[in-house]
């Protein structure tokens, strides 16, 4: 049998995979898709060029169209619609489990998947906002990138800042290394579950707020800072309640994180008329925390930034963990593939701490 290694809460610092896809450089603050840095992306690349990077390693043939899958029934939630729906296609498409299937028939089901994922959530997006109806395909068509077809589908209409908005937004965060919902998609994957199942276990990891949600709380705090009007008596009475601020620190990166940059750059680009409270609370925020932690970096992370960008584009917060699992999609797939390479089952081990044996009348 192996040794079995320390127990780390959280699994910090353990290293359970290797990957090619992506290098958060922890220390220079720097994110790299395939050795190519975001920066180098954004505004010269669209997102599905980026999801052919992460997942082919190639900018072409890229992420392709969705196919007018019509879901059967939407609630409006974004996350959970995308969760079942994702499920069900495995059904519905009759995918093959992954350990059974060559690695082009994986890629093309994700590729597959992925689009659908994106056309889902706009579907959603729209009973959401009241309509019972779906955009025609050919207004959808008439769109030339993966962000204007989404605006497309949810709106009928796509102004190009919100479009660049969410185009950004999907660039930068299209993946991040071994974070909760693609490990997730990692261990579904290498039991050869089929694509469907894996990529849908990673929507339902996405959706909490620890992970994907917390641009749904900053919008929230902005709102209340400005009220107040004092950033630095908002954070400090937050912090003395034993509250985090949403938005900063990150397991990963001890500098700035190169996301929160980029974004920041571009919803002043786009002209957010929330980027001053945005800065003044960010400022109060990084100085009240790092007061409170000298022992650890506690920067501004991607979805404080985030969350200003997408309120660019006029996304409804309690759409935004669905908006990051469209941009995941890429993060996920390229990950179900490399773990379909792998060919390792993940079954990692569980130290016992609870009752030593006892009769079952001990309990009565
Ligand atoms: N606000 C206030 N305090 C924070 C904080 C925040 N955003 N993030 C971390 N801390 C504090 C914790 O309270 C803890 O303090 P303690 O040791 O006195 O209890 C300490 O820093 C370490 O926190 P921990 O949860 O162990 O750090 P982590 O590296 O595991 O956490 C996050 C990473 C992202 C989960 C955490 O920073 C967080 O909850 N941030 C807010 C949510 C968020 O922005 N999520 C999106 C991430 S991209």
């Amino acid at each position: 049998m192996s040794e079995v290694a320390d127990f780390k809460p959280g699994l910090e610092g353990v290293v359970a995979v290797e990957t090619e896809i992506a290098e958060p450089d922890r220390d220079g603050g720097a994110l790299r898709y395939r050795g190519v840095d975001i920066e180098e992306l954004v505004g010269k690349v669209p997102y599905e060029k980026v999801w052919g990077l992460l997942v082919d390693e190639s900018l072409e043939p890229g992420m392709p169209d969705a196919e007018g899958y019509e879901p059967p029934l939407l609630t409006g939630n974004a996350p959970s619609d995308a969760q079942a729906e994702i499920a069900r296609l495995s059904g519905v498409w009759g995918l093959g489990k992954l350990h059974q299937i060559s690695e082009a028939q994986a890629r093309d089901d994700l590729a597959r998947l992925s689009a659908e994922l994106m056309a889902i959530v706009a579907r959603s997006a729209r009973v959401a906002d009241g309509h019972d109806d779906s955009i025609p395909d050919e207004v959808v068509a008439q769109g030339k990138t993966a962000a204007e077809k989404f605006l497309l589908r949810w709106r009928g209409e796509a102004e190009p800042a919100h479009v660049k908005a969410i185009d950004t937004y999907w660039i930068c965060t299209a993946e991040h290394g071994l974070n909760a919902s693609t490990f997730t998609a990692r261990i579904a994957a290498s039991t050869g579950a089929d694509a469907g199942a894996a990529m849908s276990a990673a929507v339902g990891t996405l959706s909490g707020p620890l992970h994907g949600g917390a641009p749904a709380h900053v919008m929230p705090m902005l709102d209340e800072v400005a009220a107040m009007g004092d950033p630095a008596r908002w954070v400090a009475e937050l912090l003395d309640r034993g509250e985090r601020i949403m938005g900063f620190g990150h397991r990963v990166y001890r500098a700035e994180d190169p996301r929160a940059r980029l974004l920041a750059r571009t919803a002043e680009e786009l002209g957010s008329p929330r980027v001053e409270t945005a800065k003044a609370l960010e400022e109060a925020a990084l100085a009240e925390l790092g007061r409170r932690h000298p022992e650890r970096v506690l920067a501004t992370n991607v979805e404080y930034w985030a969350a200003i960008v997408l309120d660019v584009a006029e996304i409804p917060a309690k759409l935004t963990p669905a908006m990051f699992a469209c941009a995941r999609v890429a993060g996920w797939s390229a990950h179900i593939l490399e773990q379909k390479r792998a060919a390792r089952l993940i079954r990692p081990a569980a130290r016992y701490v609870g009752p030593g044996a006892r009769p079952l009348s001990s309990l009565s």
